[in-house]
């Protein structure tokens, strides 16, 4: 009995020792001709699972301006993306070898104005693992719990950032991922302030900064349907696209119930089956690339954006794998792995999450949006229809500003509401993915945003 007691203790002691820690897997300067760029990779260890990350840090004096934490879409997929096509001092070339070498200075990177975080978020996306004991989140609202002890975790391992302002930048299903992390952190920050004995560090967002957001289901899905079948050029056919019409009647009226009445995993499962089109409709028949509809179609999706091969070799060469220090615990980095299929299986895009940011905006985080408008999978009107509704203090002001055109050196397109803590950019010639082909415009948005306000493009 004695024994067994000792053992169980000496378990749970070695559990306990083992998870909320953080361990640096490596240090190293990323140098590609563009300076010295000091880079932290490592686990966080949670409960759950273990979340990879990297920290670049600010060039320079940026080390002190403030930390900007990047989430991609999917849902499930990394954010690992976004340091090698241009965020980070180093990037990826479509004529370029998919090794540390093949990499050459970025034009505009983030890392000159701020430290930028990068994620494989949720766990089960990239180099981040879980062991078959761990069970971690497969819905948006636990895996933002996980986020938010990772977050305490890096914030007590660097005390710099709990005094400098923390963007949270997003793109597509990050509009809900988002979310979900904006608002259990305000939750567990203001529950923390009710408790006396609370050791927490209670560090709210600043802004949120939303690429081609996929934040509400419902305006997405209609909006779709108009980009696609009601614009011209139709990516479809009258065959297919009376096919959507019928659909679409049935999944707004899920989505419906979802919302007002119950919100079962099932009910989800259910509502997918008339919202979602198969890769195939989604991919291969449309006579454009859905994610930039001036490009030619993009069949796997996999080919629909020229990086996505070449950051998998890297990722997965052995020279890379040494430098981020990730052993042996995973065999393979996922763009989008078994997070992806996790959330799917749960349904976890029939959802409207913008609804979360109401109290994060009213608790006086700032809201920045931009869309690329030639993007047909998020299209800019879907998000239009959402801000044009989420209850916040700056929502009548945003519904009677007009929508502005915008023509300067970075960007041509629209603005509404500008030089507020609310405001949607609308960018021309961009698709789903604005970094990819305005990168000095997106620099730009997070130099400001570290200054403490929204970039305001006039
Ligand atoms: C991770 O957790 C999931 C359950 O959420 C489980 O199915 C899976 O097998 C685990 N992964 C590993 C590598 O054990
Ligand atoms: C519409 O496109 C689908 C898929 O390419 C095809 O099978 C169908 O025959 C087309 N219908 C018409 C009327 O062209």
């Amino acid at each position: 009995m004695v024994l067994a007691g000792l053992v169980s203790y000496l378990f749970a002691y070695s559990v306990t020792q083992h998870t909320n820690i953080l361990q640096i897997t490596n240090e190293r300067n990323l140098n590609c001709g563009a300076g010295d760029n000091k880079v932290t990779n490592g686990y966080v260890n949670l409960k759950n699972g273990n979340l990879f990350f990297s920290l670049f840090q600010g060039k320079g004096e940026a080390k002190h301006n403030g930390l900007v934490i990047q989430f991609e879409g999917g849902p499930g997929a990394t954010a690992f993306d976004y340091p090698f096509i241009g965020a980070g001092p180093c990037q990826l070339v479509p004529d370029g070898e998919p090794s540390l070498s093949g990499l050459v200075p970025a034009p505009y990177p983030w890392t000159d104005y701020a430290n930028l975080l990068v994620v494989d978020y949720p766990i089960g996306a990239g180099w981040s693992y879980n062991t078959s004991e761990q069970n971690p989140g497969s819905t948006s609202d636990t895996a933002a719990e996980e986020f938010d002890d990772s977050l305490q975790i890096i914030l007590k391992q660097w005390p710099k950032f709990q005094d400098q302002p923390i963007i949270l930048s997003t793109l597509s299903y990050g509009g809900t991922t988002g979310s979900h992390i904006a608002s259990t952190v305000l939750k567990r920050n203001n529950e923390a302030k009710e408790n006396f004995w609370s050791a927490r560090i209670i560090k709210q967002f600043d802004q949120l900064l939303f690429g081609n957001p996929f934040a509400d289901a419902m305006s997405e899905i209609y909006a779709q349907w108009d980009v696609v079948c009601n614009t011209e050029p139709k990516a479809y056919n009258e065959t297919i696209c009376s096919h959507f019409r019928d659909d679409l009647t049935k999944c707004l009226d899920k989505l419906r119930y979802l919302d007002e009445i119950e919100n079962t995993g099932e009910l989800r499962l259910d509502a997918m089956k008339y919202c979602v089109q198969t890769p195939e409709i989604r991919f291969e028949l449309p006579i454009y690339n859905r994610y930039h509809k001036s490009k030619p179609k993009c069949f796997p999706s996999n080919l629909c954006f020229w990086w996505m091969g070449m950051l998998t070799d890297l990722m997965n060469s052995q020279e890379m794998r040494e430098w981020l220090g990730v052993t042996n615990h995973i065999e393979r980095w996922w763009y989008a792995g078994p997070a992806m299929f996790r959330f799917i299986n749960n349904a976890d895009h029939m959802q409207n999450a913008y609804k979360l940011l109401q109290p994060v905006l009213e608790s006086g985080t700032r809201l920045l949006v931009y869309s690329g408008l030639e993007d047909t999978m998020v299209p800019y009107i879907g998000t239009e229809s959402w801000m044009n509704r989420l209850p916040n203090p700056y929502l009548k002001a945003f519904r009677e500003s007009e929508t502005q055109k915008v023509s300067n050196d970075l960007f041509r397109g629209t603005v509404i509401n500008p030089g507020s803590d609310l405001t949607l950019i609308g960018i021309d010639e961009a698709g789903h993915l604005v970094e990819e082909t305005h990168a000095a415009l997106t620099q730009e948005m997070i130099r400001v945003a570290v200054q403490g306000k929204n970039y305001n493009p006039i």
